[in-house]
C-alpha cells in the first residue's frame, strides 16, 4: 500500500497559523529543496493566499503562482476553490468561474480541490468541468460535518455525482478537525466501496485528533493525507509531516516522501515560525490543543468568534445559552456545514436569538438570501415556519443561483481597459475590486519609480 503527501504549508498551514502572511521572497529559497522532497502534491494557493497578496503583501497573486511554478517544476501545484464563489462567499457567474479556472491552470496549477460549503453539486459543476477540460486535475472535495442528514450515503451520493462530472480525485475535507478517527475510518470506507477513485483525506489538529484520525483513514484505504511540515504543523493547522511519514514508514506504508529531505525543510522553516510567534503574526494559542469544538461540536474558530463577539455586547454571561440556541438555529436552517460563510452566520443568529430573546426578530441580510437559496440547496429542508418567520412571502429561488447572474468577464475586462494589464489582472478585479485597485495603483507607481531611477544616471 503507497502513501501519497499533500504539503500544505505554503496555503492551509500559512492560512491557519499565520494568517497566510508569508511573502513569496520568505520561503523561495526553500523551494528548489521541497521540489526534491517526494510530496505527491504542494498546496500553495486559493484558500486566502489570493486576498492576503493584493490586501496586505502588495504581491499579484498571480505572479507568485508563476514563480513557484518556476521553482518547482517537478511538482504538482495545488490549489483550493470555493466552487461558484471562487475564493469569495458570493455566487460569480459561469464566464467568470470558467476564466478563472483556465487562468489558474495555465499560470501553473495541477490539482485544483473544489468544494461548496453547502456541497450543493449545483454549484460544483462548472468549476469542475472547466478544470477537466483544461487538462488538470479536478479534486472533487466533500465539506464535512455531522449531523442528522449527514449520512455515509449522502456523502456516497456527493461522490458518486462528482466522479459523474469528471473529478479524478474525493477529498474529505475536515475544515474543523471534528473528524474523529472512527468516523474517518467508517467513512473512507464506505467511500472506497462506492467510488473507485483515490481518496484524500484533510484535517485540522485543532483537538488533537488529526494523527490519529489519518492513521485510521489510511488503514481504510485513504490514498492521500494533508500534512505541514512540523515547524507549521499542529493546532489549527495540520498535522506534521514527519511524524506521520515516521509512523506510516513502520508500518511498511510505501511512501515516495524522503526523510533526509524534510528535515531540512523543517529546518528552513523553523526560524521563520520563531520569528512569527516573536513579531506576534502567529499566536502561540493558534498551535495548541482545543478541545471545546468536541463538546459543543462547533469549529473552534466559531466558538472564538462567539466568544467575542458577546464580549463586545457585554453580555458573556450568555454564552451558555448561545451554545445551545447555535445547534438549534443550524437545525432550523436545515443543518448547513459549519464553515464560512455559514458558521459566522449561524453563529451570529443565535447570538441575535438569545439577546433580543425573541428567536428571528433581528436576521441579517446573508441569512435572508441563505433562506431565499441564494447559496445553494441546504443539506436538510429549512423549517417552513422559520422560514416563513424570516422571509414572509418573497418567493424563493428553485433553480440554480447562478443561472440568474449575467456573465461579467468581458464587460469588466472593458472597463478595466487602460488599468488592467492582462486578462488575469481583471480577475483580481473580480475577486476583490477595491483591493485589486489599490494594488494596481501601487503595481503603477514602483513601475514608474523604476523607469525614473533608469533614466537619471543619463542626465
Ligand atoms: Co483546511
Amino acid at each position: 500500500m503507497k502513501v501519497n503527501f499533500t504539503e500544505t504549508v505554503l496555503r492551509d498551514g500559512n492560512q491557519s497559523l499565520a494568517a497566510t502572511r508569508l511573502p513569496y521572497d520568505k520561503f523561495e529559497p526553500i523551494l528548489k529543496t521541497m521540489d526534491k522532497a517526494g510530496y505527491y502534491s504542494v498546496e500553495c494557493w486559493g484558500g486566502a493566499t489570493f486576498d492576503v497578496c493584493l490586501r496586505y503583501l502588495n504581491e499579484d497573486p498571480w505572479e507568485r503562482l508563476r514563480k513557484i511554478r518556476k521553482a518547482m517544476p517537478n511538482t504538482k501545484l495545488q490549489m483550493l476553490l470555493r466552487g461558484q464563489n471562487l475564493l469569495g462567499y458570493k455566487h460569480y457567474p459561469d464566464d467568470v468561474v470558467r476564466k478563472f479556472v483556465e487562468l489558474s491552470v495555465k499560470n501553473g496549477i495541477d490539482i485544483i480541490r473544489i468544494f461548496d460549503a453547502l456541497n450543493d453539486p449545483r454549484n460544483l459543476q462548472v468549476a469542475i468541468e472547466e478544470t477537466v477540460k483544461q487538462g488538470a486535475h479536478a479534486q472533487g472535495a466533500i465539506s464535512y460535518t455531522s449531523s442528522p442528514v449527514h449520512t455515509h450515503e449522502k456523502f456516497v451520493e456527493l461522490c458518486r455525482e462528482m466522479q459523474k462530472m469528471g473529478v479524478s480525485s474525493i477529498c474529505i475535507k475536515d475544515m474543523a478537525g471534528i473528524m474523529s478517527p472512527k468516523e474517518a475510518y467508517d467513512l473512507v470506507s464506505a467511500l472506497k466501496d462506492a467510488v473507485d477513485l483515490p481518496i484524500d483525506v484533510h484535517t485540522h489538529s485543532t483537538p488533537g485528533l488529526g494523527f490519529m484520525t489519518y492513521l485510521k483513514a489510511v488503514e481504510a484505504g485513504a490514498d492521500i493525507i494533508d500534512t505541514a511540515i512540523s515547524p507549521f504543523s499542529g493546532g489549527s493547522s495540520q498535522p506534521a509531516t514527519e511524524t506521520m511519514a515516521y509512523v506510516l514508514g513502520q508500518y511498511g506504508y510505501e511512501m515516495n516522501v524522503d526523510q533526509r529531505t524534510l528535515k531540512d525543510i523543517a529546518d528552513f522553516f523553523k526560524p521563520i515560525r520563531d520569528e512569527y510567534i516573536a513579531s506576534g503574526t502567529i499566536d502561540p494559542v493558534s498551535m495548541a490543543t482545543d478541545t471545546n469544538c468536541l463538546v459543543y461540536q462547533i469549529p473552534g474558530g466559531m466558538l472564538s468568534n462567539l466568544i467575542s463577539q458577546l464580549k463586545m455586547m457585554n453580555a458573556i454571561d450568555k454564552l451558555d445559552e448561545a451554545l445551545i440556541e447555535t445547534p438549534k438555529v443550524r437545525a432550523d436552517l436545515g443543518y448547513p456545514p459549519l464553515v464560512t460563510p455559514t458558521s459566522q452566520m449561524v453563529g451570529v443568529q443565535a447570538v441575535q436569538n438569545v439577546l433580543a430573546g425573541q428567536r428571528y426578530k433581528n436576521v441579517g441580510n446573508e441569512i435572508k438570501a441563505y433562506c431565499r437559496g441564494e447559496y445553494g440547496q441546504t443539506p436538510a429542508p429549512i423549517d417552513p415556519e422559520i422560514r416563513k418567520l424570516i422571509l414572509g412571502d418573497t418567493p424563493v429561488i428553485e433553480g440554480r443561483f447562478a443561472d440568474t447572474l449575467e456573465p461579467m468577464f468581458e464587460k469588466t475586462k472593458a472597463e478595466l481597459a487602460g488599468i488592467a494589464k492582462n486578462d488575469e489582472d481583471v480577475l483580481s478585479y473580480i475577486a476583490f475590486p477595491q483591493i485589486a485597485e489599490r494594488f494596481f495603483a501601487w503595481r503603477k507607481e514602483q513601475e514608474e519609480r523604476v523607469v525614473k531611477y533608469t533614466i537619471e544616471p543619463m542626465e
